[in-house]
């Protein structure tokens, strides 16, 4: 389906959140890269998607009531066979239906396992300066060290590499201690991309790529948070 299209149907529900199989379509249509990944609504087809994608794969919860899939035992990395796949399955459906009884679940997206940098890439709305975009490192380097660069959407090009050339710990991403270098001017893209992509779609009040991985074989988004703005409201830019 189309960015637009899944927009309109999520407002049209009432939903505010859009689960990680439509925020990743919306990504991909504003031209993030991805890694591979397959909707799966049962057992059956998980394992079917597993092994058509490749293992090691990644399973996780597809729901527009969990925004952090990993609070609920949503998210299984490491997956190596077809048993491992099926069992997650399981598992994650008894956990998510225990700590969420209420949450729609559409099933799981079953996809490629990466190895990389985490980086950290999202978009959000101040109430006095309009909308952000945020770019740094991922995991720990965000949380403890808070190591991110801002603008006001739209960026250029040129605030793209700016923002890049602003994280402290930028060496990790240049190859430092044998870590996969990132190609720059991807980046740059990816930065420009999501300006460009929210900016024409002001129904968009949040968006995070959270992580985006630098890996040997370049950049990949896998993971993908939408969140559209309170009915009637959109940021002021
Ligand atoms: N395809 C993948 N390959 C390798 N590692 C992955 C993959 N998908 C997720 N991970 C790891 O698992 C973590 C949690 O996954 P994900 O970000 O999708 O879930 P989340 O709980 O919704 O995240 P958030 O903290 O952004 O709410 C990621 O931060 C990353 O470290
Ligand atoms: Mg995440």
């Amino acid at each position: 389906m189309k960015a637009e299209e899944i927009l309109t149907a999520a407002k049209a529900e009432g939903r505010r959140v859009l689960d990680v199989h439509e925020s990743r379509q919306v990504l991909l249509e504003l031209g993030v890269p991805m890694n591979r990944s397959a909707l799966a609504a049962d057992r059956l087809s998980a394992v079917k998607a597993a092994s058509e994608i490749g293992f090691p794969v990644v399973m996780k919860i597809v729901s527009p009531d969990v925004v952090h899939k990993t609070e609920v035992g949503g998210v299984k990395v490491g997956l190596r066979d077809a048993a491992g796949t099926g069992a997650a399955f399981d598992a994650m459906m008894a956990s998510v239906g225990e700590k969420r009884p209420d949450a729609r679940v559409r099933g799981v997206v079953v996809e490629e396992m990466v190895r990389g940098t985490e980086l950290i890439v999202g978009s959000s709305c101040d109430p006095q300066f309009g909308r952000m975009l945020m770019f740094g490192m991922g995991g720990v380097f965000v949380e403890v060290y808070k190591d991110v660069s801002f603008r006001l959407v739209p960026i250029s090009t040129f605030d793209a590499r700016e923002m890049i050339e602003e994280i402290r710990g930028k060496a990790i991403f240049e190859g430092a201690r044998g870590h996969p270098r990132a190609d720059k001017e991807s980046l740059a893209k990816v930065l420009v991309d999501i300006s460009t992509g929210v900016a024409r779609h002001p129904d968009i009040e949040e968006l995070d790529i959270n992580p985006l991985m630098v890996t040997e074989k370049g950049l990949v988004a896998v993971d993908a948070r939408v969140i559209l703005g309170t009915l009637g409201r959109t940021c002021p830019l």
